[in-house]
C-alpha cells in the first residue's frame, strides 16, 4: 500500500513540472470524480451536498464540498503548488561564440543551486495568446532532455571542493544548444500548440528531468525533484477524495507562490482563500454573523515538509525533538510563529493522530537556528481560523532531488482523511 502510494505520488510529480501543472492535473484529477469546475468570474449557485473547484492565475486551487446538513464550520488543509527553479527571462538567448547558445534565468525561491549540475533540464510553465476578446493561457512542458547546466572541471577550480560561491547570473545559465540562436521559442510554442508569433507572455521555468526513484535496503526511502511540497498538495488530495463530511465544509487549498514569500494575487497571502470562504457563505444565504460563528468553529492545517535529523549532519537538528524519515507525520513548532502551531492547535492535530493510530514526531529549529517559514501563518492572519503546521519529514529541503521516507506519505493520507471527516471543535 505505502509503496504503490509513494508511486502514485512520483507519477503525479512526473506530470506536474511546474505549479501550473499541479493546478490543471488536480483539477483534472477532481472533475473525473464529480467536482464542478467554477470560475471566479461567474456567479456561484451553490447546492447542499455539492462539490466544487476553482483556479486563481492557474496556478492556485481550492477545491471544497457544501455539507448535506447545516454547516458547522469549515476543514481548511492547506498545501503550495510551486518548488524553487529557475525562471526563464524575456530575451534569453544568449549566444557564445558562435558555439553555444545559453537560457538567461533568474532564481524562484531558494534552491541548493549545486544540485541544479549536470543533469538533464526542461522548460514548462505556460504561455499566454490571445484568442478573440481573451487572453488564455496554454501549459507548455517540452518534456524531453533540453537543456543542462555544466560543472566547471576541477582542472579549472582546483578549489571546487573547499566551499564555491555560487553566482546566479553567471554559473546558473543552462546551455541549450549549439550554434546560433533562435530556437527557443519555437520549441516553447511547440509544445503549447501554438505558433511563435502568438506568444504575447510566458512564465517558464527550468525544471530537472531525473525520474522518481524507491530506494533503499528495504526500499524504504523515495527521492524526487519537487517532493517540497508536491508530496503534501498530493496526500491532501487523496484524503480530500476519500473523505466526506456532512456538517462541515472540507476545504482542499494549493497555493502558489510560497517559494517566494506568498505575497501574490494567488498566494497564501492573498484574499484568495478569504474570498472562496465568504463566496461560498454568500452562495448559501448566510449573514455575517453566521459566517463569522461558522469561521470560530473552523480549523486550519497547513501541511509543507519538514527536516528530517540529516544522517550525516545529526548536530543540525534540536537536542531533544529529533525527526526521522518514516517517523510520522511532523508537528512543526516555532516561538516566533513562523510555524502557527502552539499548545492548543497541537492539541487538536495530536487527537487527530491519536483517533487514527497515526505516528506524529514534533519539530523545532535549534534555538541558534533561524530556521525557515511557511504558508500557515500567512494565510491564518488573512483567514482568522486556529491552524497548526504540520509536514512530512525529509531530506535535501530545496535539492533539485529531495527524499523522504516511504511510510510517511501513508500516514499524511491518513491524517488529511482523518481531518476532513472530524467533527472535533477547539474551544481554546
Ligand atoms: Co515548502
Amino acid at each position: 500500500m505505502s509503496i504503490e502510494l509513494v508511486k502514485e505520488l512520483l507519477n503525479f510529480i512526473e506530470k506536474s513540472p511546474s505549479c501550473f501543472h499541479v493546478a490543471a492535473n488536480m483539477a483534472e484529477i477532481l472533475e473525473k470524480s464529480g467536482f464542478q469546475r467554477l470560475n471566479e468570474r461567474d456567479a456561484w449557485n451553490l447546492k447542499a451536498g455539492g462539490k466544487y473547484f476553482t483556479l486563481r492565475n492557474g496556478s492556485s486551487l481550492a477545491a471544497f464540498t457544501v455539507p448535506q446538513k447545516e454547516m458547522e464550520g469549515f476543514r481548511i488543509l492547506a498545501s503550495h503548488s510551486d518548488s524553487p527553479t529557475f525562471r526563464i527571462k524575456e530575451n534569453p538567448e544568449m549566444e557564445l561564440e558562435k558555439h553555444f547558445v545559453r537560457l538567461n534565468v533568474e532564481k524562484y525561491g531558494g534552491m541548493l543551486m549545486g544540485t541544479w549540475f549536470d543533469r538533464p533540464l526542461s522548460v514548462a510553465g505556460r504561455v499566454l495568446v490571445q484568442e478573440g476578446e481573451h487572453i488564455v493561457s496554454r501549459l507548455v512542458d517540452v518534456d524531453r532532455d533540453l537543456a543542462l547546466i555544466p560543472s566547471l572541471a576541477i582542472h579549472m577550480n582546483r578549489k571546487a571542493n573547499d566551499g564555491y560561491a555560487y553566482n546566479a547570473q553567471t554559473d546558473m545559465m543552462p546551455l541549450i544548444g549549439g550554434g546560433e540562436k533562435g530556437r527557443w521559442k519555437e520549441i516553447a510554442a511547440k509544445s503549447a500548440g501554438v505558433s511563435p508569433e502568438q506568444i504575447l507572455g510566458f512564465d517558464l521555468f527550468l525544471y530537472n528531468r531525473m525520474k522518481g526513484s524507491i530506494w533503499g535496503a528495504d526500499r524504504e526511502f523515495y527521492s524526487s525533484s519537487r517532493l517540497d511540497d508536491q508530496a503534501c498538495a498530493f496526500a491532501s488530495m487523496k484524503g480530500f477524495q476519500n473523505s466526506s463530511n456532512d456538517r462541515f465544509s472540507m476545504v482542499h487549498c494549493v497555493f502558489d507562490n510560497e517559494e517566494v514569500g506568498s505575497q501574490t494575487r494567488q498566494g497564501a497571502a492573498s484574499t484568495f482563500l478569504k474570498d472562496l470562504l465568504e463566496r461560498i457563505m454568500i452562495s448559501l444565504h448566510m449573514n455575517g454573523e453566521e459566517y463569522y460563528r461558522k469561521l470560530a468553529s473552523s480549523f486550519m492545517i497547513s501541511a509543507d515538509n519538514a527536516h528530517s535529523v540529516h544522517p550525516n549532519q545529526p548536530d543540525k537538528s534540536d537536542v531533544s525533538n529529533r525527526t526521522y524519515l518514516n517517523g510520522g507525520i511532523v508537528l512543526k513548532y516555532s516561538a516566533n510563529q513562523k510555524y502557527c502551531t502552539d499548545g492548543a492547535t497541537a492539541s487538536f492535530v495530536k487527537t487527530l493522530c491519536r483517533q487514527a493510530g497515526i505516528n506524529c514526531q514534533v519539530f523545532f529549529n535549534r534555538s541558534d537556528m533561524a530556521g525557515g517559514s511557511t504558508l500557515g501563518n500567512i494565510s491564518s492572519g488573512q483567514v482568522s481560523v486556529p491552524a497548526a503546521d504540520i509536514g512530512l519529514p525529509q531530506l535535501a529541503m530545496h535539492s533539485s532531488y529531495e527524499t523522504a521516507g516511504v511510510k510517511d506519505l501513508e500516514e499524511m493520507v491518513k491524517l488529511a482523511g482523518t481531518f476532513f471527516s472530524s467533527d472535533l471543535i477547539m474551544e481554546a
